[in-house]
This record gives C-alpha cells, sequence and structure tokens, in this order.
C-alpha cells in the first residue's frame, strides 16, 4: 500500500498563513495516504536563527500542531512529532558534523542570502553553518525515501544527498538518497500585493475568521490603473486575481473577460473571491476552535507521533554505530 517513506518539517513560527499552507502542507495532507509519513516541527531548527529570544517557542509548536490538525493531518494516518523530543536528531547530526567538509556548508545558497537578509541579527554561528547538516541528519535518521518541501530547500536536500553518499562511501551503505517532491508553487501574494510574509503584516492566516478574511479580502491592492467600474482591467497584476486562480479556477476565464472588459467592478470581484475563500477556508477554522475547546489533543497527537518517530530513529542508529564501528 504503501510507496515508500516520506518526512518533512516546518521551523515553528506560529500559525500557518496561506503561502506556508500551499506552499507545503495541503500537500502533505494528500500525502498521508500513500505514504508512510512523518511530519514534524522542527524547534531545533527555530533556534539557529533564534537563540536569543526563546519566549515565543512553546507556544509557537501549539500554534502549528494547531495547524497541522485544522489543515487535515490526521493522527490515524501519518506520525507529527516534535524534533527536539528524539534526541538521535541530535546524535546523527554531531557525527555528520565530524565528516561533512566546511566548504559544503558555506557554498549553500541558503546560507548566504539568509546571512545578507538577517544583518540585524548575528547568525554568523556554528549552529546557522550547520543548518542544512541538522536537516540532513532529521531526514537520514528515518531512512526516508522523500521529502515534499518548496523549490527553496532544493540545495538542502542536495546537501542531505552528499551526507548520505559520503557516509555510505566511507562507512558502508547505510543510507538511501532522499529525493525531494516538489510542490506545484501556487503564488498567493500578500494583501497589500508584496510577497506574503509574516514580516511585512499582509498575511492570511489558517487562524483567521470568517469574518477577518472577508476584511482583509476587501482591503486587497487590486489594479492600480481600474479607478471606475467599466476602465478596462488588467487581471495580471491584480491580488485578487492572483488569489481566484487558486480558489476559483472554475469561474476564471469568466472574471477575466470581464475584468478586462470593464465588466464588473473590483468590489463584486472581491466579494465574489471572499465567498470561495471562506467557503474553503471555513472548514479548517471550526476545527481550530475545536481544537482550541480541548487543547490536550495536541499534547496527545504529538506524544504518539514520538512514539514512533522514537522507534524508527534508535534503530538507524543502531545501525549508525555498528557502520561507524562505534558500537562498544
Ligand atoms: N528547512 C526547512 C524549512 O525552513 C525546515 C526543515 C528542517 C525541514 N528540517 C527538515 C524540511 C527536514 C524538510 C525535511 O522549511
Ligand atoms: Fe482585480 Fe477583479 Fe478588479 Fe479585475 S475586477 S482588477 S481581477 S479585483
Amino acid at each position: 500500500m504503501s510507496k515508500g517513506k516520506i518526512l518533512s518539517g516546518m521551523r515553528p513560527t506560529g500559525a500557518l498563513h496561506l503561502g506556508n499552507y500551499f506552499g507545503a502542507l495541503e500537500n502533505w495532507v494528500k500525502l498521508q495516504n500513500e505514504y508512510e509519513c512523518f511530519f514534524f516541527i522542527a524547534d531545533w531548527h527555530a533556534l539557529t536563527t533564534g537563540y536569543e529570544d526563546t519566549s515565543n517557542i512553546k507556544e509557537n509548536i501549539d500554534e502549528l500542531v494547531i495547524s497541522y490538525l485544522s489543515a487535515g493531518l490526521d493522527p490515524e494516518k501519518c506520525n507529527m512529532f516534535l524534533q527536539s523530543s528524539i534526541k538521535e536528531h541530535a546524535e546523527l547530526h554531531l557525527l555528520f558534523s565530524m565528516s561533512t567538509p566546511l566548504s559544503w556548508l558555506f557554498r549553500c545558497p541558503t546560507y548566504k542570502d539568509q546571512l545578507a537578509q538577517m544583518k540585524d541579527k548575528n547568525i554568523t554561528t556554528y549552529g546557522f553553518l550547520g543548518y542544512p547538516n541538522l536537516q540532513a541528519a532529521d531526514i537520514l535518521v528515518y531512512k526516508a525515501n522523500f521529502v515534499p518541501v518548496g523549490e527553496d530547500q532544493v540545495p538542502h536536500l542536495e546537501l542531505t544527498r552528499e551526507v548520505a553518499r559520503r557516509f555510505n562511501y566511507l562507512y558502508g551503505e547505510t543510507f538511501p538518497e532522499p529525493q525531494p517532491i516538489l510542490t506545484k508553487a501556487k503564488v498567493l501574494p500578500g494583501t497589500d500585493g508584496r510577497k506574503m510574509s509574516k514580516s511585512y503584516g499582509n498575511t492570511i492566516s489558517l487562524a483567521d475568521s470568517p469574518d477577518t478574511v472577508r476584511k482583509k479580502v476587501s482591503s486587497m491592492i487590486t489594479d492600480p490603473a481600474r479607478i471606475r467600474k467599466d476602465d478596462q482591467g488588467h487581471p495580471d497584476v491584480c491580488g485578487v486575481y492572483a488569489f481566484h486562480k487558486v480558489f476559483n479556477e472554475a469561474e476564471l476565464p469568466e472574471i477575466e473577460t470581464q475584468c478586462k472588459g470593464g465588466k464588473i467592478g473590483c468590489v463584486q470581484c472581491k466579494r465574489n473571491l471572499a465567498d470561495k475563500m471562506v467557503n474553503y477556508l471555513e472548514p479548517i477554522y471550526e476545527k481550530r476552535q475545536e481544537i482550541l475547546k480541548k487543547p490536550s489533543i495536541i499534547r496527545e497527537v504529538i506524544e504518539k507521533g514520538n512514539e514512533a518517530a522514537k522507534k524508527v530513529a534508535s534503530g538507524t542508529m543502531e545501525d549508525v554505530r555498528k557502520a561507524m564501528k562505534i558500537d562498544w
């Protein structure tokens, strides 16, 4: 029945927004029916850039679990667990750190990009440089075959395969080389037209109520050239249209024609979109309310997942120690 083992994770940065959801989670929900899945919360990874202020981590972990569950991950179908509960990740990371050349880490494009972007934080640290090496340990400790991720994570997957290859060469065949499952990019702009990002305050979140969703949609930036209803519009530069592409595929050709011909007003077009979005997001929001009424479920789900993860990870570490002849 299962097509192989899948592993993926996200850093706990709070409730997911629609960019995160369509970038990964939506796909995970489908994959849990076809593969043996391990989905985790990368709380140690959150420390690589956020080690100075750790005050929100616990809350953010809870929020991420709620997002996982309300979006449709099912503890009967997949394992959800917490990275820091499975110490084997740390042990394997340490062992990989012995043999991973520094040059592999320095040349990783995400390393250079983030250093440049986060000038306000001191992340010229050992831990941050080793981020992809910890990620390799996350993946290989489950001997995962596939890793569903966005395009931005491809360099980390490449490094993971190099680490696996080097280990297998030095100590004997131990790890499979995991392949990415790329999520088709559904690009959703933020409500202000820029990239959707928490730091811009322009997100729509899985935690937003239907009312909030409607308000945010009505404030979205549209084609700036359109002032009156009969002005000819350019859907391709309109954020609302980008959302219709995701939430309202059926009416897309019609909306395009009407917008270009100046036949619908933006207010009406937005109201239509808000209806479609609420239709899609309301069940997720309702599920969230259910969980908030009985928050003990969060811990129950993670403890169940931790147990399953621990079993696989400790088995792999026995193989690893044996292969390295450090099983004294
Ligand atoms: N680096 C990933 C991200 O930022 C998170 C992550 C950590 C991850 N370990 C992983 C993803 C292992 C997939 C597999 O999104
Ligand atoms: Fe955008 Fe719709 Fe207005 Fe056209 S009619 S500019 S698609 S909101």
